[in-house]
C-alpha cells in the first residue's frame, strides 16, 4: 500500500505515492527521474548521493522518500540556474561550484562530483570563507575513488573567492 507524499525538488512541486520503504534517492531517480544524484554505497559511506533536504545536505539513501513528505529538495540538477523546468538549464550556465570543479579539475570520472558539490554548497552556505582543514572536514562523509581530493579541494576554495 502506497503513500502520497508532497515534495518540492528543485522548485517544482510534486505529489506522488510511494512504497513506504523508497529510499529517497530511488524516488528522486526512478520516480522523478533525476538521475544526477549518484547511488555508490546505499550504507551512508560514499556520499555519492548528497542532496539538500530543506536546505541541508542529507544522504539520500539515509532517508526515506515518506520522510522528505512536506520538504524542499535540491539535487545537482538545481544547482544551476534554471527556467520554469528544473530539468533545463540555461545555455552554458553553472553554478559557481560547477564551474569551479571544471576550471579546477575537480573530478576525475565524475562519479563522487554531485554529491562533493552538495556537501560543498552545504559547507558555503553556512561558512562563506572556509580555510582547507574545514573544507576537508566537510568532505569527511565523501569519497572520492578516484582520489582526486587535492582538487576538489581546490575548486571549492576557488568557489568560495579564495585559493587554497
Ligand atoms: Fe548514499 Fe553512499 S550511496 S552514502
Ligand atoms: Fe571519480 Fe571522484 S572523480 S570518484
Amino acid at each position: 500500500m502506497g503513500q502520497v507524499i508532497k515534495v518540492e525538488v528543485n522548485g517544482k512541486a510534486y505529489e506522488k505515492e510511494v512504497e513506504p520503504r523508497l529510499l529517497l534517492v530511488h524516488f528522486l531517480r526512478e520516480t522523478l527521474g533525476l538521475t544526477g544524484t549518484n547511488v555508490g554505497c546505499e550504507t551512508s559511506l560514499c556520499g555519492a548521493c548528497t542532496v539538500h533536504v530543506d536546505g541541508v545536505a542529507v544522504k539520500s539513501c539515509t532517508q526515506l522518500a515518506v520522510q522528505a513528505d512536506g520538504s524542499k529538495v535540491t539535487t545537482i540538477e538545481g544547482m544551476s540556474p534554471h527556467d520554469d523546468s528544473a530539468r533545463l538549464r540555461r545555455d552554458g550556465q553553472l553554478h559557481p561550484l560547477q564551474q569551479a570543479f571544471w576550471d579546477e579539475h575537480g573530478l576525475q570520472c565524475g562519479y563522487c562530483t554531485p554529491g562533493m558539490i552538495m556537501a560543498a554548497a552545504d559547507l558555503l552556505s553556512k561558512n562563506a570563507s572556509p580555510s582547507e582543514k574545514e573544507i576537508r572536514e566537510a568532505l569527511k562523509g565523501n569519497v572520492c575513488r578516484c582520489t582526486g581530493y587535492h582538487n576538489i579541494v581546490r575548486a571549492i576554495a576557488a568557489a568560495a573567492g579564495g585559493a587554497s
